[in-house]
């Protein structure tokens, strides 16, 4: 049986005009993998950075045509986290408040220090991102949250600038802090996880991916 593959990926930005959607729109333009689509009905797959008011049409498009979705869009709510996992058992779905490979690697090195850290040790997380963010706190910072086992004592959200994006996170235990520190220097390194996970997601079964997932493939 002879399957096509396309010559290039045909990738529709949801969000297109926006800072992450215009990072996407570059990586796009410098690859010889990838070429812009003109409409969803024309991709291979969507790629979405825009805004949690956004999902209810992206969705809707997505259904009908049957297209895969890459979303890196946060803010959501419990309700709209399960609308997207709804849409998942129709469609392929890749679902990363952080596409960065840093945050990854960060996100394994939690899942072991996590299964020995003393019970008792209190937990900070600090995000800190440029003025323009709308959702408070962070979406990576809310992932590495619940990614823990014990409560996180607080979590501090500063607005700076331009900054890109850094999370901080301590372990205060009986004497001693354990200090992660994931630093974004430029968005770029989000567009190129999200094209891998553009990549990773064509012809996959419908089903909710995640970071972990491309990180195992
Ligand atoms: N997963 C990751 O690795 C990652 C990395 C960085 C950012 N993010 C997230 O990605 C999202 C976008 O970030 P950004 O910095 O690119 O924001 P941004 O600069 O504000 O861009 C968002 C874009 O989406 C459009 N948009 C929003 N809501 C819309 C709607 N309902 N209908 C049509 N267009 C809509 C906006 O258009 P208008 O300006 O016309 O409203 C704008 O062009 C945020 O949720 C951010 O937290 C994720």
């Amino acid at each position: 049986m002879l399957h096509y593959f396309p010559m290039k990926v045909a990738i529709s930005i949801s969000g297109a005009q926006g800072k992450m959607g215009k990072a996407v729109s570059s990586l796009l333009e410098k690859s010889p993998l990838f070429l812009l689509a003109s409409s969803i009905l024309l991709s291979d797959v969507v790629i979405d950075f825009s805004s949690p008011s956004k999902l209810p049409s992206l969705l809707k498009e997505c259904l009908q045509t049957q297209k895969p979705l890459v979303i890196g869009t946060t803010g959501y709510s419990v309700e709209e986290q399960k609308e997207l996992e709804k849409a998942s058992q129709k469609i392929p779905v890749f679902y990363a408040p952080n596409f960065s490979i840093g945050m990854a690697l960060l996100m394994n090195a939690l899942d072991l220090i996590k299964q020995q850290a003393p019970q008792d040790s209190l937990i900070h997380i600090t995000e800190t991102h440029h003025v323009h963010k709308k959702d408070t706190p962070s979406g990576s910072a809310l992932l590495i949250a619940n990614g823990l086992e014990q409560p996180v004592s607080h979590i501090l959200s500063i607005r700076s600038n331009e900054a890109v994006g850094t999370h901080h996170i301590a372990f205060e235990l009986l004497g001693e802090t354990l200090s992660l520190q994931h630093e974004a220097h430029e968005r770029s390194i989000f567009a190129r996880g999200a094209l891998e996970a553009a990549l990773f997601l064509m012809h996959k079964p419908p089903g909710y991916y995640t970071m972990k997932d491309l990180m195992n493939a």
